[in-house]
């Protein structure tokens, strides 16, 4: 998988990049991060890459002609020559778990990150795909938000992950979230480790973690416990039927 990503700030992307299990997945060619300079592409003289708006307001906004060429640089170097350009705005969709799973299915992605007061509008209609945020918040850039999404991306290509399973009981995956873990010593701090998770019984370990996400998902997110509720309604027992007792002199 390829991840080009359009920036005026490379290193933080290289940088950020570089480590742990993503570092690792870029050694291993599992993966491929290539940050990309827009500021390379200007035609201006001073290497501007900013003006100010029409209209008035305050800022500065990237301009149309850089961030184009930057595209149809990296545009060239893909497999298809159109791949999907994600804007990284907090005007997006929020960026969620599924759709994490449906990116992972791309060759190729290309990431736009903004900064100063966003991009002309000409060129995001041009070539942007999709519209993604982190959160409903404002950061000062789109590098953190891409480096976000790639790493969970990254994380669902298979090899990134050392054990594949991981990736399908964490929080999110099933539309609940992960059950606690422990691990040794079997006391701390005066805490035991849950009996059953000592016991070896398989199916009630797994009786007992999915207990434990379901009153943790209700507790903690409970829009979410909403939503599994209403995708799993929980199943209605067989009321008894109670019998009548016969006395044996009914006609
Ligand atoms: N750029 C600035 N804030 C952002 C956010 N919350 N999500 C994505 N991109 C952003």
């Amino acid at each position: 998988m390829h991840f080009h990503v359009l920036t005026l700030f490379p290193e933080m992307i290289t940088n950020g990049m570089s480590e742990s299990i993503i570092g690792r997945a870029c050694q291993k060619d599992l993966i491929h991060v290539d940050a990309v300079n827009i500021r390379d592409y200007t035609l201006d003289k001073h290497k501007k890459v900013d003006d100010y708006t029409y209209g008035g307001g305050a800022g500065m906004l990237m301009q149309a002609q850089p961030v184009y060429d930057a595209y149809e640089a990296v545009c060239k170097k893909t497999s298809s020559g159109k791949p999907r350009v994600i804007y990284t705005t907090p005007q997006g969709e929020v960026f969620t778990q599924k759709k994490a799973a449906e990116l992972a299915q791309e060759e190729d992605l290309v990431f736009l990150c903004g900064h100063y007061e966003g991009i002309d509008e000409r060129v995001l209609e041009e070539i942007v795909t999709d519209y993604l945020s982190i959160g409903d918040y404002v950061l000062t850039g789109g590098e953190l938000p891409a480096m976000v999404m790639i790493d969970a991306i990254s994380r669902l290509v298979p090899g990134v992950l050392n054990n594949d399973d991981s990736a399908q009981t964490e929080s999110h995956s099933n539309g609940l979230l992960e059950y606690p873990q422990y691990s040794r010593p079997e006391v701390w701090h005066e805490k035991r480790v849950p009996e059953v998770l000592m016991s070896g019984h398989h199916a009630n370990i797994e009786k007992w973690r999915l207990e434990q996400s379901l009153l943790r998902t209700k507790e903690r997110r409970p829009d979410m416990y909403e939503a599994y509720l209403r995708e799993h309604p929980p199943v209605e027992k067989k009321k008894n039927k109670r019998r009548k007792k016969t006395t044996g002199n009914e006609e």
